[in-house]
């Protein structure tokens, strides 16, 4: 994917710039967002420990992540990485743009790059919004089962969704892999 693609209404997916670090820093400091997300850092206020984990995931060669950015402005980070050989998308919108579709239409443009299937997902049982995003994104439940959530200090349900094949408008012969 290219720098800067326009994606719809002004949103657009580009490479991670060190400077987004920061932004997602801050995202990642407020509670609500964290006590939803569940699955996050052992400490979410650790700059050190941020800046390790962006370090090795930006070298990480199996891992593509993407800011979402609009009209100019960083609004959050959608991605990929694997989990147990299997490739996992993850997202991350800033509170103050939540609901307005901005998780759903860069999932779905991220998915028309990434376009390795399946592709798999996971989400905090009582994390109504990143479910909702998946299912709209064409994602099916595929289980249930107890993790340990960080921002909860206790295992709580994790649900787990798999995309299988392509959406329209997909083409599966481009397939990443
Ligand atoms: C989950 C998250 C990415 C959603 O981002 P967003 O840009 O607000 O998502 P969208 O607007 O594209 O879609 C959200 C959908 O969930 C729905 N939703 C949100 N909160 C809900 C709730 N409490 N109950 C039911 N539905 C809810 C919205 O109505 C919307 O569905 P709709 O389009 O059918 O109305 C965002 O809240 C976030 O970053 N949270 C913190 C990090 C996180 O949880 N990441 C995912 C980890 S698995």
């Amino acid at each position: 994917m290219g720098r800067g693609v326009t994606l719809t209404g002004g949103l657009a997916l580009r490479d991670v710039d060190p400077h987004d670090l920061p932004v997602f820093f801050t995202f990642q400091q407020d509670p609500s967002a964290n006590f939803m997300a569940a699955f996050t850092a052992k400490d979410p206020g650790d700059r050190q420990a941020f800046d390790s984990h962006w370090e090795r995931i930006l070298s990480d060669p199996t891992v593509l992540m993407k800011t979402i950015v609009l009209e100019g402005r960083v609004v959050g980070s959608v991605g990929k990485f694997d989990m147990l050989d299997k490739p996992q998308v993850t997202y991350w919108v800033d509170r103050e743009f939540w609901g307005r579709g901005i998780a759903t239409v860069a999932l779905a443009q991220f998915l028309a790059v990434y376009r390795a299937r399946p592709v798999y997902a996971s989400a905090a049982a009582d994390n109504p919004g990143s479910i909702r995003v998946l299912e709209k994104s064409g994602f099916v439940r595929q289980g249930m089962e107890k993790s340990f959530a960080n921002a909860r200090g206790q295992e709580i349900d994790e649900v787990f969704f798999v995309l299988e094949r392509a959406q329209a408008g997909e083409d599966p012969r481009n397939a990443q892999h």
